[in-house]
């Protein structure tokens, strides 16, 4: 079965980079020009997804408006003649189909992805978190479609951030290709089963709603994706690649601003000046 909806969940209060997110959603903090949602819609549209779900929350509407169209705008720009502006402004809505449910309380992730059931219906789906920049779907994709069962994206963690991240034990099944077995959402170094941490990009099989439905608050009082996941894991229906790539966490103060480096450097047109500007930054602070 194809994977042709994603869930993002967006709802959360962004409480790791205040004040920036009083008002703006963290989700819409910009990297270079863009803000950091459109990297990972465009993530998932280029892995073949089509519908996209956002689970939001009170003052989050400026997430829909950004994947919508803005006539008042483009009719200035199209009179002004400003092609490239007008097209950066028409990409986000045409990247895919958005719609947006809401989550009214912060009951948890496995909270959140729940709130989308009916959005997503009886067919698997990925869910993407919208502050890492991951793009390890292509790979996932071809996992779910040997062993159809839920898959996540796994990738070594040093130990002094294991107690950040679910993280999981597992048996290898083939190169770079692990069966589940066991998952602790944020255990500390000596509860770890290992060193091995959960991403934020899943596929899921829908049989997770049934779970989900009757998951028990965990972790911080929280209803947890990862405790519905371990139950699959533990019907054998929870598989992992270890991703060794890229992945810009841009949560944090510093992690905005390494990610928007990383990506400043790859961009086209502003990537060499900016090259030149740390290091010049660099020898004035020797
Ligand atoms: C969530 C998940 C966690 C996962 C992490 C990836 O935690 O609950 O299992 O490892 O995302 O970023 P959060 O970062 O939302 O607290």
């Amino acid at each position: 079965m194809r994977i042709r909806k994603a869930v993002l969940p967006v709802a959360g209060l962004g409480t790791r980079i205040l004040p920036a997110t009083k008002v703006v959603p963290k989700e819409l903090l910009p990297l270079v020009d863009k803000p950091t949602l459109q990297y990972i819609v465009e993530e998932a549209v280029e892995a073949g997804i089509e519908e996209i779900i956002f689970v939001t929350s009170h003052s989050k509407h400026a997430i829909e408006d950004h994947f919508d169209r803005f006539s008042e705008l483009e009719q200035t720009l199209e009179r002004k003649g400003k092609k490239k502006e007008l097209a950066a402004v028409r990409r986000p809505q045409e990247l895919a189909k958005f719609m947006a449910v809401r989550q009214s309380e912060p009951l948890g992730l496995g909270h959140a992805i729940l709130c989308a059931r009916e959005a997503v219906g009886n067919e698997p789906f990925a869910v993407l978190l919208g502050d890492e920049i991951t793009p390890c779907l292509p790979k996932m994709l071809e996992v779910f479609e040997k062993y159809q069962t839920s898959v996540l994206a796994l990738f070594q963690t040093p130990r002094e951030q294991i107690s950040s991240y679910g993280i999981a034990s597992v048996e290898e099944k083939e190169p770079y290709v692990y069966q589940v077995k066991d998952l602790v959402e944020k255990p500390s170094i000596e509860e770890a089963p290992s060193d091995l941490a959960v991403a934020g990009r899943y596929i899921v099989t829908p049989d997770i709603f049934p779970i989900l439905e009757r998951t028990k608050p965990g972790r911080g009082g929280e209803i947890q994706f990862t405790d519905a996941l371990l139950e699959q894991a533990h019907q054998g229906k929870c598989y992992g690649i270890h991703y060794t790539g890229s992945r810009l966490d841009m949560g944090t103060p510093l992690g905005l601003l390494t990610t928007s480096i990383e990506l400043g450097l790859q961009h086209p047109e502003i990537g060499p000046a900016l090259r030149e500007y740390i290091k010049d930054v660099l020898q004035r602070q020797r």
